[in-house]
């Protein structure tokens, strides 16, 4: 059995990745393929814990390097428990947010040391590496309407200039590694979204 493929989504918050990972994971059953879906941080009961006090926004006391260990840690529990066996079988893996979210967020924008959240993110994702990650680029305030309109959690409650920092980061990410790394336009249509994402996984299946 060959090894599956793991497609992450990426973007700034409100962008329209998890309606994308649905209707992704739509198209992809509907062509055969065995989609497992998951989203970060979560997908393990240990996991979704993590997920619990990350989102939190009472605790507005928790420290950057905090934040970092505890999104390195949700996600070695599911790397190790879901997504290496899914890939294992043969399955797609369309995960949520993966570790180029921490860098963006961690690195880009809190400003943590790029080299350490590179290396914390080594450890995090077990060096499980996606085979394909496609960023949903949307102008910071559209993206940031989007995600507040039902009110903000403890990351969206940043601010427009810290979407912009994380948008700047996933660009920088996107021009460095341009091959894994596919930057989608996220404005207009749903469907005109998922058509766009489906393009870029071409021949990748
Ligand atoms: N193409 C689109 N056009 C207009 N609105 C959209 C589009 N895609 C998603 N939305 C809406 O924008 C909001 C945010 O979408 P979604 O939850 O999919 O984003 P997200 O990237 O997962 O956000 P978060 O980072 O907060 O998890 C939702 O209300 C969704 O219905
Ligand atoms: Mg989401």
């Amino acid at each position: 059995m060959a090894r599956g493929v793991f497609i992450t989504l990426e973007g700034a918050d409100g962008c329209g990745k998890s309606t994308q990972a649905e209707l992704l994971e739509k198209a992809l059953v509907a062509r055969g393929h065995e989609v497992v879906r998951l989203r970060e941080p979560g997908g393990t009961p240990i996991s979704e814990k993590i997920r619990a006090l990350l989102l939190d926004p009472a605790n507005d006391e928790m420290v950057a390097e905090c934040e970092l260990l505890l999104y390195e840690a949700s996600r070695a529990q599911l790397t190790r428990q879901v997504i290496e066996p899914a890939l294992d079988r043969g399955a797609v893996v369309l995960c949520d947010r993966y570790y180029d979210s921490t860098y963006a967020y961690q690195a880009g924008g809190r400003g943590l040391d790029d080299a350490l959240v590179r290396r914390a993110n080594q450890l995090g994702s077990c060096g499980c590496a996606p085979d394909l990650t496609l960023v949903l680029d949307l102008d910071a305030s559209v993206g940031y309407a989007r995600a507040t309109s039902g009110g903000a959690d403890r990351m969206e409650a940043e601010g427009l200039a810290f979407q912009e920092r994380v948008r700047a980061a996933y660009l920088r990410l996107a021009a460095e590694e341009p091959s894994r790394v596919r930057v989608v336009d996220a404005l207009g249509e749903k469907d005109e979204v998922t058509a766009r994402l489906l393009e870029e996984i071409g021949d990748r299946l």
